[in-house]
């Protein structure tokens, strides 16, 4: 396995990584089920704009098929970001969606009302957590929302699966999300378990999507 102890080592890790499975047509999360389910939850959680149209971000949005949903669905001002430019979605019926390559951590256009992370942070080093919490902390406006969706650990811990290419996958459990994001001064409102239909090493694996709320 490859390993890298840089942060831009290890983001060109995920970048290739990603690329190969969105080139391969391996990215079997985009417009999957469960990915509506995480739509339904985002927008059930979404909070009123302060001012005239909602601002959402939407991190790591792949092809951004979830972006427009999201545009349309809360008829809103979504900005899709994520390294790859692998978007190839429908412009949206109603609101806007933007699309830009690039970093979440380099990322400053807020401030957004609402932030959906859908399969990101499960991916990101867990000494890079901290900081990634923090910096979407700072996007949010007070009051904005953030929703996560992540893989849901089936045994209680915290346990790093990572490929063979170097890119990690996090199964994680809601204590260390919610640890994680009270550390920034973010409360937890909603929960939501999605179930994969998806048998992997004898785990029924499931995702968790959870809402949190700036102060
Ligand atoms: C599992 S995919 C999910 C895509 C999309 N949210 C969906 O559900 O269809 C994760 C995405 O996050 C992107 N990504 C990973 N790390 C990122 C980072 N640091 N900044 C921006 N995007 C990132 C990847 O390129 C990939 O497209």
């Amino acid at each position: 396995m490859r390993q890298e102890t840089d942060y831009p080592g290890y983001r060109r890790i995920v970048r290739d990584s990603f690329e190969h499975w969105y080139q391969a047509g391996k990215d079997s999360w985009t417009g999957a089920p469960t990915n509506d389910k995480v739509t339904d939850f985002s927008t059930a959680n979404a909070p009123l704009p302060v001012h005239g149209t909602r601002r959402v971000l939407d991190v790591g949005c792949g092809r951004g098929h979830q972006t427009v949903q999201l545009a349309e669905r809360l008829d809103a001002d979504v900005v899709g970001l994520d390294l790859l430019d692998v978007w190839d979605a429908r412009r949206p019926a109603h609101g806007t969606a933007r699309f830009r390559q690039g970093d979440f951590l380099s990322f400053a256009e807020g401030p957004v009302d609402l932030l959906v992370d859908n399969g990101c942070l499960h991916h990101q080093r867990r000494e890079e957590w901290p900081g990634w919490v923090e910096h979407g902390r700072a996007l949010l406006r007070p009051g904005g929302v953030w929703v996560v969706s992540c893989f849901l650990s089936p045994t209680a811990e915290v346990v790093a699966k990572p490929l063979a290419d170097g890119r990690l996958n996090w199964w994680l459990t809601e204590s260390a999300v919610t640890e994680l994001f009270a550390r920034s001064g973010l409360t937890a409102t909603q929960r939501t378990v999605i179930d994969r239909q998806f048998n992997y090493q004898g785990h029924w694996l499931k995702y968790l999507a959870l809402a949190f709320v700036r102060s």
